[in-house]
């Protein structure tokens, strides 16, 4: 059933529990000379067959050379991926006004995007979003890239969706640490949207495993980040906002290498960094409830394995920074999210080692 749909630019974004049948029939599909599938092989064992099954429902079978497998994992999105995929397309005899549908993560989306933004100059798209991450923020602003042995995302466009496709069914298969992960982009939507949807972000019980019965709440967590992107489509202010925890989150990732943490877990760090300096800047604990929601979704790591000067250091070269100065997003309350050009490093310092007190007193340490 579609819970929610609504219209960004030129996509059309819907949301539901097992509702591709619906929404595709939606989708004006006659429209497209020929259809083809990117996913990634278990993804595509787990799901494919219900989202071709919908498809063939209205006249459109899928066979096999319709559908391309991409491998799993985050250095797959490269330049020989993407290359690999364009080749495919054109012996597949795909033209420009044919439809990419593509179904998993935000590695498969990224890429496929960008497969679908350069082919023939453009052909339309369609996503099914396939993890909580991907759901609530991937597929949702068109910015699609693969990444260089230099760093990440560093080759990509914008290129919207004709169709996005949120559905809580394929949340069923997803291993726990990825939805605790993905929870996290969810959080910050409800940081940034206000009170009402904060709390709902913090009633969502940690170990959920009834995704349909959440829809609702997180349709609100991918409108959130529908809002922001339709105000600002090319990240130059508002869109800014998104950062929120960004900043902590890719100084982490960086100095643990990319290997200890999942995107959305250094976010959920991130976020009570960005909250535990809000306070210092503001003077009050806005945050209820934060610490908990994070923490119970984190897993064991070794806090004193921290080199805080390193950390504070990789912060002043997120990319974000515009004119030398940092932008910290500072969370002074729901839904008062502002940006600071600047902060000191002595209160970063101070905020910094608290948070790693605070840390080593409630994530269990790895052995
Ligand atoms: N374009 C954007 O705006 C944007 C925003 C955020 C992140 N990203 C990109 O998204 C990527 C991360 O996306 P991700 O976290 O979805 O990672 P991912 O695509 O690698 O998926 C994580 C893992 O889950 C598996 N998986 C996916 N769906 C599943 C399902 N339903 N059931 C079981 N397993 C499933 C995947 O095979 C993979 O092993 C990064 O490359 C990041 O740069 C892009
Ligand atoms: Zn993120």
């Amino acid at each position: 059933m579609i819970l929610d749909q609504f219209e960004l630019h030129q996509s059309r974004i819907f949301l539901g529990n097992t509702c591709y049948a619906e929404a595709l029939a939606l989708c004006d599909l006659d429209r497209y000379t020929k259809l083809f599938f990117i996913s990634q092989e278990q993804v595509w064992g787990f799901h494919g067959r219900v989202l071709s099954d919908a498809f063939a429902a209205l006249g459109y079978p899928v066979t096999e050379d319709q559908i391309y497998f991409m491998p799993d994992g985050e250095r797959f999105k490269s330049l020989e991926t993407f290359g690999a995929v364009q080749q495919w397309l054109v012996a597949q005899g795909a033209d420009r006004r044919s439809l990419l549908v593509v179904l998993g993560g935000g590695v498969v989306g990224d890429l496929a995007g960008f497969v679908a933004a350069t082919y023939m100059r453009g052909m339309p798209w369609l996503y099914v979003p396939t993890t909580l991450l991907a759901q609530q923020d991937a597929s949702i602003g068109g910015k699609t890239a693969v990444n260089l042995p230099q760093g990440k995302n560093l080759v990509g466009c914008f290129w919207e969706p004709s169709a996005v496709i949120v559905d809580s069914a394929v949340l069923r298969t997803l291993p726990r640490r990825q939805l605790n992960a993905g929870y996290m982009e969810f959080l910050k939507h409800g940081m940034l949207h206000g009170p009402e949807l904060y709390q709902a972000a913090l009633d969502v019980p940690v170990d959920s495993d009834d995704w349909a019965a959440q829809m609702p709440v997180l349709a609100r967590g991918v409108r959130v980040k529908a809002e922001v992107v339709r105000q600002d489509p090319h990240e130059r202010n508002q869109r800014r906002l998104l950062n929120l925890g960004h900043t902590l989150a890719h100084a982490l990732e960086s100095f643990t290498e990319y290997r200890q943490f999942l995107h959305g877990e250094a976010v959920g760090i991130g976020l009570l960094f960005a909250a535990m300096l809000a306070q210092r800047l503001g003077g009050q604990d806005s945050w209820p409830g934060l610490e908990k929601a994070v923490v119970s979704r984190l897993p064991a790591f070794d806090v004193a394995a921290w080199d805080q000067n390193v950390l504070l250091d990789l912060t002043q070269r997120d990319k974000k920074g515009i004119g030398g100065k940092i932008a910290w997003i500072i969370p002074r309350a729901p839904g008062d999210v502002v940006i600071v050009d600047g902060v000191a490093r002595p209160l970063l310092e101070e905020t910094l080692s608290e948070l790693v007190g605070r840390l080593a007193n409630v994530v269990p340490v790895v052995g």
